[in-house]
């Protein structure tokens, strides 16, 4: 069975990006692959958090992936801080990338743009996330479009440690959402939906009211034509709600294009609207049920106990093919 690794930061909220561009792949491929999730704290403190907060979107965001569907029993849920292979893989992978290469990359220039004082690891991030993902014997990796270029550098450090070392690593593939890589900003709709966006009517967060939602629809950016087709680049607004809609209800922009055809943005927006309640709604109770719930402990032990096991055996054959310690007899 092909082996399935993603992760996610517990930054913040979890916006509805996050979960169509992620969450929903994750569901879809446990019923076929053996998956590994991961809730990838020690991305988070890149930049600074207040450790009360961490904390409480650590278990906010284990809570959010069993309420989206990780069923438990199919999948490997686990804390990254509590698998200490990853800071070690993490390590020897920052010594086999090179400094010019993490500089270039798109999300180090985006979060260190016109700030004084930026962490070591806001640099090095990218090899850490590498750790996660090889550290699996790891096949494919579902995320959403953002994630590509630290897919694209995953597979070149893979590749320079194996030619290097020695194959120790399966060079890992990318897999995008057929709709949804990218969702869009509902005020902005030409830059991604983001949990960091100041603007609050911008992100739809998993966990809004359906008032909230509804309200974040009805105003959300469009254009003044009133026709209700696909067109990422006349109508970037438009086409992100089609998106939207057709990622969470399964139907394909043409059916929904028909089903929109002669109503204007008003009826449009509403059925938008309806669409992620109905999707969010289930998806919310559940999560309600678990924040609390030792249930939720519980997993979290099977699955850090699962994953040290097997990312700790992945440590040692680095570490013998890159020659640390003394020789294992
Ligand atoms: P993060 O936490 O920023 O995002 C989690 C997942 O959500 C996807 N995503 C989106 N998809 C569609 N539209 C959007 N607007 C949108 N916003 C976010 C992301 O592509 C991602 O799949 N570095 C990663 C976390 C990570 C990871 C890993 C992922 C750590 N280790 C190993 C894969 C494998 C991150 O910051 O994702």
């Amino acid at each position: 069975m092909k082996r399935i690794f993603s992760g996610v930061q517990p930054t913040g909220v979890i916006t509805l990006g996050n979960y169509i561009g992620a969450f929903r792949q994750f569901v879809a491929m446990q019923e076929d692959y053996d998956c590994i999730f991961c809730i990838a704290d020690e991305h988070a403190i890149t930049v600074p958090q207040d450790s009360d907060s961490l904390r409480n979107s650590i278990r906010a965001l284990a809570a959010t992936y069993i309420a989206a569907g990780i069923d438990p029993h199919k999948s490997t849920l686990f804390i990254q801080s509590e698998v200490p292979a990853h800071a070690q893989a993490g390590w020897m992978l920052t010594c086999t990338a090179y400094i010019g290469e993490l500089e270039r990359m798109t999300q180090f220039k985006d979060k260190s743009k016109g700030k004084d004082a930026v962490s070591a690891g806001l640099l090095t991030y990218p090899p850490l996330m590498a750790a996660d993902i090889l550290l699996y014997n790891t096949d494919i990796v579902p995320v959403g479009e953002d994630q590509k270029q630290h897919l694209e550098i995953t597979r070149d450090l893979a590749e320079r440690f194996n030619k290097r070392y020695g194959e120790v690593f399966t060079i890992p593939e990318i897999q995008l959402p057929k709709n949804g890589a990218r969702i869009k900003s509902l005020q902005d709709p030409l830059k991604k939906m983001s949990k960091s966006d100041e603007n609050k009517k911008a992100t739809i967060r998993l966990l809004d009211t359906p008032k909230e939602i509804e309200k974040k629809i009805k105003s959300a950016v469009t254009d003044s034509e009133g026709i209700v087709k696909f067109d990422m680049e006349n109508k970037p607004g438009v086409s992100n709600l089609l998106t939207i809609e057709a990622a969470l209800s399964n139907m394909s922009i043409d059916d929904l294009v028909s089903k929109y055809d002669g109503l204007g943005y008003g009826a449009f927006k509403s059925g938008v609207a309806e669409s992620v309640i109905q999707h969010l709604t289930p998806i919310q109770e559940r999560y309600n049920e678990l924040i609390d719930s030792p249930e939720l402990d519980e997993i979290l032990n099977v699955g850090a106990e699962k994953a040290n096991k097997i990312a700790s055996e992945t440590v040692m054959k680095m570490e013998s093919a890159m020659g640390l310690g003394r020789k294992r007899r």
